[in-house]
């Protein structure tokens, strides 16, 4: 799935030692479908080479007002004209500064004033020294930028090139690649706040040894970061898995179904949309050896003894109204086989008002699904596709639900 395909951005960079992550960022806006045009400042360029960059993005750089190859010699227009985004990565202080006067003296700041304040977003992914960023001036004129409709993004923490630690790093290439595709997704779930739960649960035998299952986590991580693109706000409740937490998600990690549960009655309180993807183990052993059961020589094995886990799904669903306000629930259905039929009991047992069916053994640890929704009027297949994109459509189903709730509701054709 090529995310930014169709787009244009054009990706200035300023005078910084993170203009070393710019080359990687290039390289991932195009590998994502963009077409990207690079403009350099003569500061950028004494920290990395416009060949660099002109390979990495397939066009020429630009880093003059006065280029003779621009036909109308107007390419602070002709730039700012044709950009979808204008993304300056990275974003010197002194950069911000000139931005916020308007000040317009060499071809990228020109640019930048140049262009159709409304119609071509402006975003800044800021790149300096600690104490710089915390500089009241600096701090000054990234509330003006915004004020003044620029996205300004976060900067990471940590070691920097100085040797001094501290916030003021430029993020990485992937981190903004995410905000990126982040800012160009429609925001329908604004406002929403929506719990998920992912992954399985690790259900402990002795401290060395439990049960668990193949469920990878991908599917409920991607609905997490598909809600957030869409502007909720995030918790998401994982089980053992070593996915990675998508950008601006606050994650809650748990082992067992009784730690998931608890996490997720302390957070359903405030969640407006609860979708529950977790692989929950049904059963737990009876007891937890306190140390390592051993071989006692006499070749029987232990005897194991289950008792049920709780239901997570069922019990937020079934929380009184008063507890759980107009939470939407959604559930999930890992089966093997007779998936509409499975589905549909379970969307009933489980009191959800949507029910998403997958089978679970072709779908787990992999990276594409196939889902089946069921609600109260029938069922509706989203065909075979990547995670990503089954998570983009369900939470876009999600939203026109929530937006048309006590009105009749259809399926799209
Ligand atoms: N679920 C849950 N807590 C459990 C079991 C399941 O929250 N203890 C949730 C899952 O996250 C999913 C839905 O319930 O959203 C259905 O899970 P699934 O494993 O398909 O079904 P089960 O309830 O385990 O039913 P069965 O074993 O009969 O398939």
């Amino acid at each position: 799935m090529n995310e930014l395909s169709g787009k244009h951005i054009v990706l200035g960079l300023t005078g910084g030692i993170a203009c070393y992550k710019a080359a990687e960022l290039c390289r991932a806006l195009v590998k994502e479908g963009a077409t990207v045009q690079v403009v350099m400042t003569a500061a950028a360029q004494q920290f990395i080479t416009p060949v660099t960059m002109q390979a990495l993005s397939g066009r020429a750089v630009v880093d003059s007002q006065w280029d003779a190859r621009e036909p109308n010699n107007m390419a602070h227009i002709n730039l700012s004209r044709e950009a979808d985004a204008i993304l300056v990565a990275p974003c010197s202080a002194d950069f911000m500064a000139k931005l916020l006067h308007g000040s317009a003296d060499e071809l990228l700041s020109l640019l930048c004033l140049a262009r159709p304040i409304d119609r071509v977003p402006l975003l800044l992914a800021p790149a300096m020294n600690r104490e710089m960023w915390a500089h009241p001036a600096t701090q000054r004129n990234v509330a003006q930028l915004r004020a003044d409709g620029a996205t300004v993004l976060d900067v990471g923490q940590g070691e920097q090139a100085c040797g001094e630690t501290g916030d003021g790093r430029m993020l990485e290439a992937e981190e903004l690649l995410a905000d990126l595709i982040a800012f160009f997704s429609a925001k329908t779930l604004l406002g929403q706040h929506v719990l998920v739960t992912a992954g399985p649960t690790y259900e402990a035998i002795d401290p060395v040894r439990g049960i668990t299952n193949l469920s990878s986590g991908k599917m409920g991580f991607a609905i997490a970061r598909a809600a957030r693109e869409a502007g909720a706000t995030v918790e998401l409740v994982a089980g053992p898995v070593s996915l990675a937490t998508p950008r601006g998600v606050t994650r809650h990690d748990v082992r067992s179904a009784r730690d998931m549960l608890s996490a997720t009655l302390a957070l359903a309180h405030d969640a407006t949309v609860f979708v529950a993807t977790a692989a929950v183990a049904d059963w737990r052993p009876a007891t937890s050896a306190e140390h390592k059961i051993k071989k006692d020589g006499s070749g029987q094995a232990p005897e194991l003894c289950f008792v049920e886990n709780p239901d997570i799904l069922a019990t937020v669903a079934k929380m009184p109204r008063a507890l759980r306000g107009d939470l939407f629930c959604v559930g999930f259905a890992a089966e093997s086989q007779d998936l509409l039929a499975n589905a549909r009991a379970k969307r009933l047992r489980k009191g959800v008002p949507l029910l998403v069916g997958n089978i679970g053994p072709a779908t787990f640890g992999q990276d594409d699904n196939a889902l089946l929704l069921v609600d109260e009027r029938g069922s509706q297949e989203l065909p075979h596709a990547s995670k990503r994109l089954l998570a983009r459509q369900l939470i876009a189903d999600i939203a026109r639900r929530l937006a048309t709730r006590g009105q009749t509701y259809h399926h799209s054709p």
